[in-house]
């Protein structure tokens, strides 16, 4: 079994950040949401991977993921040439894949459970494809399938304006090798892209055996700033590790779950967890409120910062002031010169500069 994890893509809906970040990068308690997907795909016995990258952001994935030596496994990169579709990267990836049978896993996505069971339950069954189901408020967003009483699949669609059912399609799938045929006997869809959900459809249509499960544990597509901030805030909470690697002074006050790297000096700090401190910070007079995550190297003083993530070396000086739901790039430089204390929302690209006066 291989994996074949897609991390091209444009990236529209979370810009600016992805002006000069691939978002499959960006961290989700400080760590790029890309390994979660890989490591899920190595507990579930997978070793050997093929990742889809873009032209524009593909050197940044491949320098931050390597060659898989840290896991132990193989990485092989495959260039997409654009975004034409998640069949589109099926195809592309065909000399890797050749004919074994592979889980895709799409690279801004993350799932409480794992695909262990996934992977163990497509390899004793017949099914030719395999895909997961998830109820969701809002499913013309995504693919969503239509079942029958016994749980059939009947049919897919990609974004209907009129979705048949709240079952969206989860980021994760298996396949036989008859998806590539299913893929050659389809056609781009009305936005231009060679979509999965067809190529699946086609499957049904010709009769190949298409089985599904319906996820109830969490599962989030990290497309949007709040998905983003969301996938913090599920990750951080379930997290059991606890680690005091920096040093705080005799004012600074710490409770609940906090992790604090290497080399980071908190002075007159409130800390309330779950949150995340990275390596090399330094946090004076300042409040760190729950499901935060603060990159390496990030400086912070007289701030206020709850439910938020802040990536490496950015600078929050002399705030005074409260920065809630936000999602801020690296070496962001926001400074403030009033005391009266307001909150901002922010989505903030890397190197952005802010003077709030
Ligand atoms: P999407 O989130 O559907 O697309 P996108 O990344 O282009 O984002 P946006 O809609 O904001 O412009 O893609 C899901 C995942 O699949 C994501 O990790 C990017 C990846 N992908 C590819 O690798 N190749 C593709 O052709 C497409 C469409 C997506």
């Amino acid at each position: 079994m291989k994996g074949l994890i897609l991390s091209g893509g444009k990236g529209t809906r979370m810009r600016p950040i992805t002006h000069t970040a691939a978002k499959q990068l960006l961290p989700v308690a400080n760590k790029p949401i890309l390994f979660y997907a890989v490591e899920a795909l190595i507990a579930a016995g997978i070793s050997d991977l093929g990742i889809i990258i873009s032209p524009e952001t593909g050197p940044d994935v491949r320098a931050v993921v390597g060659d898989g030596t840290r896991w132990g496994i193989k990485i092989t990169y495959i260039v997409q040439d654009e975004p034409k579709g998640l069949a589109h990267a099926v195809k592309t990836a065909r000399p890797f894949l050749q004919d074994d049978p592979f889980v895709m896993y799409l690279g801004d996505n993350l799932i409480k459970d794992g695909v262990g069971p996934l992977v163990t339950r497509f390899n004793q069954g017949k099914a030719d494809a395999f895909i997961l189901l998830r109820e969701v408020a809002n499913p013309s967003s995504f693919g969503v399938a239509q079942l029958d009483a016994s749980g059939r699949i009947l049919c897919l669609e990609e974004k209907p304006a009129k979705p048949k059912s709240n079952l969206a399609l989860v980021g994760v799938y298996l396949f036989n090798k008859n998806i590539h045929k299913a893929i050659d006997e389809i056609q781009p869809s009305r936005r231009g892209e060679l979509e999965i959900t067809d190529a699946i459809q086609r499957l049904i249509d010709t009769k190949f055996h298409v089985d599904s499960h319906i996820l109830t544990s969490w599962w989030l597509d990290t497309g949007k700033k709040d998905d983003m901030l969301e996938a913090n805030r599920v990750v951080l909470d379930e997290m059991t590790e606890v680690a005091m690697e920096g040093q705080i002074d005799e004012a600074t006050r710490i409770s609940g779950r906090v992790h604090i790297g290497k080399g980071s000096i908190l002075k007159n700090c409130i800390v309330r967890g779950p949150a995340v401190i990275g390596k090399d910070c330094q946090l004076e007079d300042s409040y760190v409120g729950p499901f935060t995550s603060i990159g390496d190297g990030a400086r912070v003083s007289h701030a206020e910062i709850e439910h938020s993530i802040l990536r490496e070396n950015t600078q929050i000086r002399d705030y005074h002031g409260r920065i809630v739901d936000s999602l801020i790039g690296v070496n962001v430089e926001l400074t403030r010169s009033q005391t009266k204390p307001v909150a901002y929302r922010l989505m903030l690209g890397d190197d952005s500069k802010v003077e709030v006066v």
